[in-house]
């Protein structure tokens, strides 16, 4: 008997005791299961355990061929659906079969061999899966809901990743040892927050990223939501002029229920500065008022009570006055990466790259003032110039040239932006590309 039709079983299994149990609810389903099952907002009685259906969630093409020598499994030889005939003969079948980790990690499962197995603890199973709040499909129906066609400038401003699907993890990222202690720090607050409220410790979860542009403030923020299994909401504040004028702190009001309902869930306020830049300049009165109601909900939220993980991220803190710095809880720094880092991050994106006479130390040597942003262009450099020779493989004289050519061109750049810079002091004021690095 394979695994394969361990898994399909498993399906059915599901499926089925969902389908008895009335006192089991779509959290009581692993996510691949759920997400199978899903029709418009929920997951109907009896669910519509289709070929197609178990396909979706064991990732098997033709999951009758693995159940069909089966004496409590029988297709539907017009529907093509698979069902069970005797649901004593399956359980015990699976039983023999699973490992209690294997069950422990299926709620509904848990649910019915909760006392045959050490270590099988429905409630613990069902704290322990993602909750349906984090499928990709609920994300979209609550933003259909919330959001009408009238709305369409609010999904400019406002971005929700599914936790699935973020690819950003923190293990592709060369943290500093404050950054690493940070993200740990968070990720248990997280996890224990029944127990920070019932003390009273209110005070955590609202963290402010500092530091130049591409020294991997968003990819963080990212790689946390994908380590806590949460979904990420991302909010560019610079879009709240492009929005409706008298809509805009409405809007800003959204963006927050929205974190709210998706709660467990990790929002994500990039381009902090422009709170300040609004305060002090004399902005129209609508972005002002969208600006207070921000700052408001922020004061309101909390990881505690609300289950959001707020970050603000900030390419520049000197625009940041006392009132702004004091309603974060834990500012985090983003530096230029060190040399020793550089080597590090060049190891991690060249992965997949075949790099003859790699000397990451070197090239981490000759990239001083660099981003692991910049890092990524120097490769991608390299990686076009050698296939304009039709090579795909790359060596360390490739790179060496393509570091050569990115300090010629970020010094243009720079030339440039500074008057940009000159120029935005008289006008709009808001594009600060990198008037300040
Ligand atoms: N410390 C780092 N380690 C690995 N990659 C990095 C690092 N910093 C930046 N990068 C890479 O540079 C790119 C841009 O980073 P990003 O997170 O958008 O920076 P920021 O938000 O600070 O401007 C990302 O693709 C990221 O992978
Ligand atoms: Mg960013």
């Amino acid at each position: 008997m394979t695994d394969r039709a361990l898994d399909v079983v498993e399906f059915l299994l599901t499926a089925r005791v969902y389908e008895r149990n009335t006192d089991l609810d779509e959290n009581d389903l692993p996510p691949a299961v759920r997400s199978a099952l899903w029709d418009g907002d929920g997951v109907p009685r009896p669910p519509k355990a289709t070929g197609e259906a178990v396909a979706n969630a064991t990732g098997i093409d033709d999951p009758w061929d693995e159940v069909a020598s089966l004496m409590f499994t029988e297709q539907d030889s017009f529907s093509g659906h698979i069902r069970l005939v005797d649901d004593d003969m399956a359980m015990e079948w699976y039983a023999d079969r699973a490992t209690p980790d294997r069950i422990q990690a299926n709620p509904a499962l848990a649910s019915v061999y909760e006392g045959d197995f050490e270590g099988v603890d429905h409630e613990a199973a069902r704290d322990a899966n993602r909750p349906m709040q984090a499928d990709p499909q609920w994300i979209d129906g609550l933003l259909e809901e919330m959001f009408d066609e009238d709305d369409e400038e609010m999904l400019d401003l406002v971005e929700v990743q599914a936790p699935a699907e973020i690819e950003t993890t923190l293990e592709d990222l060369v943290l500093t040892d404050e950054q690493q202690a940070e993200t740990a720090k968070v990720s248990k607050a997280i996890e224990h927050r029944d127990y920070l409220a019932k003390v009273g410790l209110v005070e955590v979860g609202k963290l402010l990223f500092v530091g130049p542009p591409g020294t991997g403030k968003t990819s963080t923020a990212r790689g946390l939501a994908h380590r806590l299994d949460l979904p990420f909401v991302e909010v560019k504040l610079s879009m709240i002029t492009s929005q409706y004028l008298g809509e805009t702190a409405k809007n800003v009001e959204k963006v927050f229920e929205v974190a709210k309902r998706l709660a467990p869930c990790v929002l994500f306020i990039d381009e902090f500065d422009f709170v300040a830049k609004t305060r002090t300049s004399d902005e129209h009165a609508a972005i002002k008022r969208a600006v207070n109601t921000l700052l408001k909900a922020i004061d309101e939220m909390s990881l505690v009570k609300d289950d959001v993980l707020l970050i603000g991220a900030t390419n520049h803190p000197d625009e940041l006055d006392a009132a702004v710095w004091r309603r974060f809880d834990e500012i985090l720094s983003f530096p230029k990466p060190t040399e020793p880092m550089r080597a590090d991050i060049i190891r991690i994106v060249t992965r997949g790259i075949e790099v003859e006479d790699f000397d990451p130390e070197e090239i981490a040597a000759n990239t001083d003032g660099l981003t692991g942003s910049d890092l990524r262009l120097v490769l991608r450099e390299a990686v076009l110039d050698a296939l304009v020779e039709d090579r795909t493989t790359l060596s360390q004289s490739d790179l060496l040239t393509a570091i050569e050519s990115f300090e010629e061109r970020d010094h243009l750049r720079n030339l440039d932006s500074l008057e940009e810079a000159v120029e935005t002091e008289e006008g709009d004021g808001h594009d600060h590309a990198h008037a300040h690095d």
